[in-house]
């Protein structure tokens, strides 16, 4: 996947994948027929070894995936309990993604950012380009930009570069964000490696993703990490997050942000700005009830159990689907943008 070319026919829909540049901030064209849509999957907090429903939800992932032909699979974080990775010959890796994730239809890349649970191993093992030889699914950084080009074929050619930016995804890495894992003494141990000093890695990293976000020319602008903004589960708003990042995503009109940390699935939508919050964090963790006195201002859907979620994008619609893990529709979010002005502005110079 990660070479030059790769073409894809199928019935319906003709997908045809160019990467553009080097993975930690590559552009894709990804080319469909009339209708067709950019999809993938959302899972979060899911590595228990097919325990506590993560095999169910992995079939439901897999049935669901075939019938769309998804694009790829991103997760949001918490990848391996409960300390990630011990090495990156710790055999989890096969027990908990490998051997569970086997359906035909999820034999795509998987995009996966760090949770407070990975930084607890080595963590340095997830990151490492040997998994990728274990399995080539894997691609895990801990802060990346996907762009994608969305072409309706026949009318373009794939190498056409007026096909519009449909979707930029904006991967954060937020853990080092969280005040209270650096504590000290802390009851769990953090591995830093990479990520010191702190200071200037969240610095660094603000500044990057108000800087792509700034020049950024995509319909849709989605932002994913680990920890919530907002969020009425156990774990609550993350106030680190919502001080130093919300209002960069405000500032530069972010359509979503996406993030698991809570184990459950939520649409919670922002009061002061179009942004809306996803959490799909119900991988294989679930049921852990609400937070006392949590805010319901926006809260849209909350469910406590397992599932993951469905995102379809074209260049005018961006659909949010979430499912339990037998596979019923639990709750739906669908937008839709208006370009017609886009359109007249390109013809014009
Ligand atoms: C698995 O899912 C079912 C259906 O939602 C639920 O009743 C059960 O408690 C779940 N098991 C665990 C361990 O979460
Ligand atoms: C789209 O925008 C144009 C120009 O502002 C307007 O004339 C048109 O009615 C809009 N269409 C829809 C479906 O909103």
């Amino acid at each position: 996947m990660l070479s030059t070319f790769t073409m894809k026919f199928q019935s319906q829909i003709a997908v045809i994948a160019l990467l553009l540049c080097f993975f930690l901030s590559c552009g894709q064209l990804v080319t469909k027929q009339a209708g067709g849509s950019l999809n993938f999957l959302v899972v979060g907090d899911w590595g228990r070894k097919g325990l506590y429903n993560q095999s169910q939800v992995a079939y439901q992932m897999g049935r669901i995936a075939e019938d769309l032909d998804v694009d790829f699979i991103i997760s949001t974080g918490d990848n391996f309990y409960e300390d990630g990775l011990t090495g990156v010959a710790d055999p989890s890796f096969l027990q908990s993604f490998s051997q569970i994730y086997t359906a035909k239809s999820l034999q795509k890349p998987w995009y996966a950012v760090l949770g407070n649970h990975d930084y607890r191993g080595d963590v340095l093992a997830q990151l490492d380009p040997v998994l990728k030889e274990i399995d080539n699914r894997w691609h895990c950084q801990r802060s990346f930009t996907l762009k994608y080009n969305l072409c309706t074929l026949p009318s373009v050619s794939a190498n056409d570069i007026e096909c519009p930016s449909a979707a930029e995804l904006y991967f954060v890495d937020t853990t080092p964000f969280v005040d209270k894992y650096w504590e000290i003494p802390n009851e769990d141990t953090y591995d830093w490696r990479g990520v010191t000093p702190r200071d200037i890695y969240l610095r660094r990293q603000l500044q990057d993703l108000e800087k792509a976000l700034k020049i950024s020319k995509a319909t849709w602008k989605i932002v994913i990490g680990h920890h919530t903004l907002r969020s009425v589960g156990e774990h609550g708003d993350t106030e680190e997050l919502v001080q130093q990042m919300l209002p960069i995503l405000e500032e530069f009109k972010v359509d979503l942000y996406i993030n698991g940390h809570d184990h459950c699935l939520e649409h919670i939508k922002s009061l002061t700005s179009p942004i809306q919050f996803l959490t799909s964090g119900g991988g294989s963790k679930a049921w852990r009830g609400m937070k006392k006195d949590a805010d319901m201002n926006g809260v849209e859907m909350y469910y406590d159990g397992q599932g993951f979620m469905v995102m379809k994008i074209t260049q005018k619609n961006l659909h949010a689907i979430f499912y339990d893990i037998e596979g019923n529709i639990i709750h739906e979010l669908e937008m839709s943008k208006n370009h017609t002005n886009l359109w007249a502005k390109k013809s014009s110079n």
